[in-house]
């Protein structure tokens, strides 16, 4: 067979498997169990099918103009996407062009090391310590730009604002993104330093707190600065990136964040009874302000717990191929009679 020349060669990011099989419990992608807000079934019952005629909006005015009064922020430094990780991945192309190379840490969301790969960008993964914690002093090196999610993933972590604030200070000749998917889980928002740093660029997703992963929004903000490069790129690539069901129902769910605050709560006050169930096991536990922990099974290998839990139809995320999380599992936390009913199968097999 000839050769096909060109073919790019790429070792994909790989997402949490999303089983058909109905009747299961599933903690492995981070979702949010409760559903989205009733107002967003009214919104989708009532959005005209004769609109999809027409192509999307192309800067979803709307929808930042609601953000932006939710957020206190000015509507034009909002840039929305199909999911945080489109916003991320412009981000990535718009932001890190420098021959210096960008940091991250080396347990983290694992798209950032597939979005540095794939635009050939330099990057260095720097070593959490060994609590898992981002160490400030490491981001004062040279660098090209700097990427941390707060709380981070895997590990659930939060780094408060004030240290977040010394790596921003201290790099203002670089973007730093700071990546909010788990900040309404009881997180501390960058937002305020918006007014102080114009190299700082926060995403958030509609995919954890407002329970619409499958609507695929996510958004950026930042300076003006900065959004105005982000947009050129995004209008390089796909000018259209939201599609016109994705801005109503979002804009639907920014209106009824009462419900989301509630739900958010449910989750926060589920995954701290959830870590301490563990904890009395026996199993180490790692500190959360997301929607998930991570946690070291005792008297069982992290395989042996996956495997187990799976043939009951309870789905967790297992990452043998991740050395330092290699004898961890990460849980998602979904709704209370849910993680009781993962706390009592784990009863039964280590009673
Ligand atoms: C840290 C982090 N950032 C971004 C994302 C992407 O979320 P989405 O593309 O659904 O907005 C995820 C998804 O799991 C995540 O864990």
């Amino acid at each position: 067979m000839t050769k096909i020349k060109g073919l790019r060669d790429i070792e994909p990011y790989v997402a949490g498997s999303q089983p058909k099989e109905k009747n299961i419990i599933k903690l492995n992608t981070n979702e949010n169990a409760y559903g989205p807000s009733p107002k967003v079934g009214q919104a989708l019952t009532h959005f005209d099918v004769h609109d999809l005629r027409k192509y999307s909006t192309l800067d979803q005015e709307n929808l930042r103009i609601a953000l932006g009064k939710q957020l206190g922020v000015d509507p034009n430094q909002i840039i929305v996407g199909n999911g945080s990780d489109d916003i991320l991945s412009m981000a990535f192309l718009s932001f890190f062009n420098s021959a210096e190379p960008v940091l991250f840490p080396d347990l983290t969301y694992g798209f950032y090391k597939v979005w540095a790969e794939l635009y050939h960008i330099q990057y260095h993964e720097m070593p959490l310590n060994e609590k898992f914690e981002v160490e400030v002093a490491d981001y004062f090196a040279d660098n090209g730009g700097i990427v941390l999610a707060n709380p981070n993933a895997p590990t659930g972590i939060f780094k408060p604002l004030d240290e977040i604030e010394k790596i921003i200070q201290a790099n203002q000749d670089v973007v730093v993104i700071v990546d909010e998917a788990y900040i309404n889980f009881g997180g501390q928002t960058a937002l305020p330093l918006l007014k102080k740093y114009d190299n700082l660029f926060i995403t958030r997703t509609f995919s954890k707190d407002a329970s619409l992963a499958g609507l695929r929004v996510g958004y950026g903000i930042g300076s003006p600065k900065l959004m105005a490069v982000i947009n050129a790129v995004k209008n390089s690539v796909n000018p259209y990136n939201v599609d016109s069901i994705a801005e109503c129902l979002a804009i639907a769910a920014v209106e009824s964040w009462d419900y989301y605050d509630n739900t958010c709560q449910k989750i926060m006050e589920s995954r701290d009874w959830f870590s301490d169930e563990l904890k009395a096991i026996g199993f180490q536990v790692l500190p959360s302000t997301a929607n998930f922990i991570l946690t070291r099974p005792a008297g069982i290998s992290a395989e042996d717990l996956f495997n187990y839990l799976q043939s009951k139809q309870i789905y967790v995320r297992y990452f043998p191929k991740v050395e330092r999380i290699k004898d961890y599992l990460r849980i998602s936390i979904g709704k209370q009679e849910e993680m009781e009913k993962v706390i009592t199968t784990i009863q039964e097999l280590l009673p």
